[in-house]
């Protein structure tokens, strides 16, 4: 893992640490692409609201609004798996380390670990779930599919969406760009290689959308 897609890691002499704080920090000192995927700036509750109590909170996840009332502390992968029932971001690391829980925010990609589901507000928030076209896979869910670009699984849904936003970018022209913006997302079943080919093979497909 390079500088540019490494994390801070609270340890366990932090543990008290604020998880807004926390959010702040991480992207004040990160540099892209991973700057771009911790979004949310630290975001306090209503002043004079106890900030223990449960908060409104309308998110919009693939065209659609989910009103919610959650704590306040709640992250977007959070509200996505156990308030929404979106479960395809997985939680690997919850440290912001392993790219699972990968989601698009307004088009970039974030780990939806580190961002608070308050900040996500108004924002536009897509999950491998409406990656799709009804039964119509998107040309990277089937890339990873023609290149057996997957294994157990685990950080696959992670591995599609940050190898849209890296093709998107214009970070797919060769096998080292990829390599060097997909290790923010981590494989411990190690099908790097097939990871590359799928990307090669979707990204024309995905570029051509972007320009049509
Ligand atoms: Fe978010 Fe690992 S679960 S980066
Ligand atoms: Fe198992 Fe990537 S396919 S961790």
């Amino acid at each position: 893992m390079t500088d540019k897609t490494r994390s801070a890691n609270p340890t366990s002499a932090n543990r008290g640490f604020n998880r807004r704080k926390f959010i702040a920090a991480a992207a004040g000192t990160a540099v892209a692409p991973l700057a771009a995927r911790a979004a949310g700036a630290a975001v306090e509750p209503p002043a004079g609201q106890d900030p223990s109590l449960p908060v409104d909170v309308t998110l919009r996840v693939n065209g659609a609004n989910k009103p919610l009332n959650i704590d306040s502390r709640t992250t977007v992968l959070d509200a996505l798996r156990e308030h929404i029932g979106l479960t395809g971001a997985k939680k690997g690391c919850d440290h912001g380390q392993c790219g699972a829980c990968t989601v698009m925010i307004d088009g970039r990609r974030v780990v939806s670990c580190l961002t608070l589901a308050l900040a996500a507000q108004g924002q536009e928030i897509v999950t491998i779930e409406g990656l799709s076209k009804g039964s119509q896979l998107h040309p990277m869910q089937q890339a990873f599919i023609d290149n057996d670009a997957f294994q157990c699984g685990y950080c696959t849904s992670g591995q599609i969406m940050s190898a849209v936003a890296c093709v998107k970018e214009g970070h797919a022209g060769n096998d080292d760009d990829i390599r060097e913006y997909m290790s923010g997302n981590l494989c411990r079943c190690a099908a790097y290689p097939n990871i590359v080919a799928a990307i090669k093979q979707a990204a024309p497909a995905i570029s051509g959308q972007q320009k049509g």
